[in-house]
């Protein structure tokens, strides 16, 4: 099996207060666990069994036969990405090369945040909020239930679990809190930049690369800002 048991990259309790311990201890081990373990279960003994995460997605999507599966692994990958999109002491505008592109696709934190706050409440039942990179430049974008962009050809940078079971025992019913508390204390813009760096590094993406180069020249950044 080439895909690995998932993990989170802190302790059940490292992102209190904002999201409690009892919350990720419940996500982590009757959500995202339960659907890698009968993800397991299907592919074991199939030639399925040597993909890696994002093939088997990719390969399972396209078969009505398998959509039990791709829902199962779709779900593995987006939760995966979910971690590492917060950490403890996390929130606030974008950074490093994240933010490059956020000011030049968004204009402002404020508008960032406006345009995400708006897509994630009018996105109806269970789903992903995303940020991804499409077509060279970033994109806000919901899926719903399992479903997952990279099927789409989208990059994914950062997730946001919209399930209610993601928030329901910190904020109830309330979406927008629990969005707000993403955005102000846990968003981990680290991840989003890593990825687009790997993007311009494996120069898929020249204008990243470029973008990369310039954050990592301090002098060429003084004056800088929207073109
Ligand atoms: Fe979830």
């Amino acid at each position: 099996m080439n895909i690995e048991s998932p993990a989170m990259p802190y302790n059940f309790a490292d992102l209190e207060p904002a999201i409690s311990r009892d919350t990720l201890v419940f996500h982590f081990l009757r959500h995202q666990r339960v659907c890698f373990d009968r993800m397991l279960a299907m592919v074991r003994g199939t030639e399925l069994e040597s993909l890696e995460l994002t093939d088997l997605i990719r390969v399972t999507e396209r078969n009505p036969a398998q959509h039990m599966l791709y829902r199962y692994a779709a779900e593995v990958y987006n939760h995966n990405l979910y971690w590492n999109s917060m950490r403890p002491r996390g929130g606030g505008p974008a950074t490093g090369l994240a933010a490059e592109l956020v000011r030049e696709r968004f204009g402002t934190h404020e508008r960032f945040v406006r345009e995400f706050t708006d897509t994630a409440s009018a996105h109806f039942g269970s789903g992903w909020l995303w940020l991804v990179w499409r077509g060279g430049t970033l994109e806000i974008l919901t899926t719903s239930n399992a479903g997952t962009p990279l099927v789409r050809g989208d990059v994914p940078l950062l997730a946001l679990d919209l399930w209610e079971h993601a928030y329901y025992l910190d904020h109830q019913n309330r979406r927008g809190a629990y969005v707000k508390t993403f955005l102000e204390e846990l968003i981990n813009w680290d991840t989003a930049s890593r990825t687009l760096a790997e993007l311009g590094n494996a120069e898929q993406q020249p204008r990243i690369a470029v973008r990369a180069r310039a954050a990592a020249e301090p002098v060429a950044r003084v004056g800088g800002g929207m073109p």
